[in-house]
């Protein structure tokens, strides 16, 4: 079976918490789309370069939920050759037999329109900043700046920027708990495997 599962939103949405659960629930692959760019915007270098090399030792380093991670993730992804040398492997990855679920920022509007679920994830911006705060501490105003910061330039950005896709179902999780929020987006699903 053939079925893509896209969630998108700004930072600290819970796109993330509720993609994993959807995956989990429905014996879908997950793919942390951002994590890429994260690890792109770490990496150094020529980032076109960085995005056509990236290696599994790429992904898995402890550093990449940084705030300063996310920054420098937000920077390189305005780069077109990096948004494309990036397109193909989660093009591939969310027609995988099986089931995908994906989450990002442009999943439902340019990795896969024809996606059978869209979800667009959104919070108000103080909310996402003090979740986002609780898991990386530190200064909390600094925190918010930083969100709002990211979101400006990934809604902003001329190459696929962060919007809801028109067909996409809108999911504001500003007073939903992750347990409400999760159960919305697997009723989703399942209405539409039938
Ligand atoms: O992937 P994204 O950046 O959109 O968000 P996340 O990593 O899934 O969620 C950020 C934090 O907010 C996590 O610690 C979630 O547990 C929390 N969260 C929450 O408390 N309530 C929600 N409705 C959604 C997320
Ligand atoms: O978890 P959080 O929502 O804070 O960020 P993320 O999903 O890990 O994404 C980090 C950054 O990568 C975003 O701010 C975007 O600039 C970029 N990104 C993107 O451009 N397209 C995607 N499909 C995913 C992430």
């Amino acid at each position: 079976m053939i079925f893509t599962v896209a969630i998108d939103g700004p930072a600290a949405a819970g796109k993330g918490t509720i993609s994993r659960a959807v995956a989990a629930r429905f014996g879908f692959a997950h793919l942390d789309t951002g994590a890429l760019y994260r690890a792109v915007g770490v990496k150094g270098g020529d980032p076109v370069a960085a995005a056509r090399d990236l290696t599994p030792e790429d992904l898995a380093r402890d550093d990449l939920r940084t705030l300063a991670a996310g920054q420098a993730a937000s920077k390189v992804a305005v780069i077109p050759e990096v948004r494309q040398a990036l397109l193909d492997f989660q093009r591939r990855f969310a027609r995988r037999e099986g089931g995908a679920v994906l989450d990002g920022r442009d999943i439902g509007t340019v990795i896969c329109p024809a996606a059978e679920v869209k979800l667009f994830v959104t919070a108000s911006p103080e909310v996402r900043a003090h979740r986002r705060w609780l898991e990386v501490g530190g200064d909390a105003a600094q925190v918010l700046a930083e969100v709002r910061e990211r979101d400006e330039r990934d809604m902003n950005r001329a190459d696929a920027p962060l919007r809801p896709a028109e067909d996409a179902t809108r999911l504001d999780t500003s007073d939903l708990s992750i347990e409400e929020a999760t159960a919305r987006a697997i009723a989703l699903v399942a209405a539409r495997l039938g």
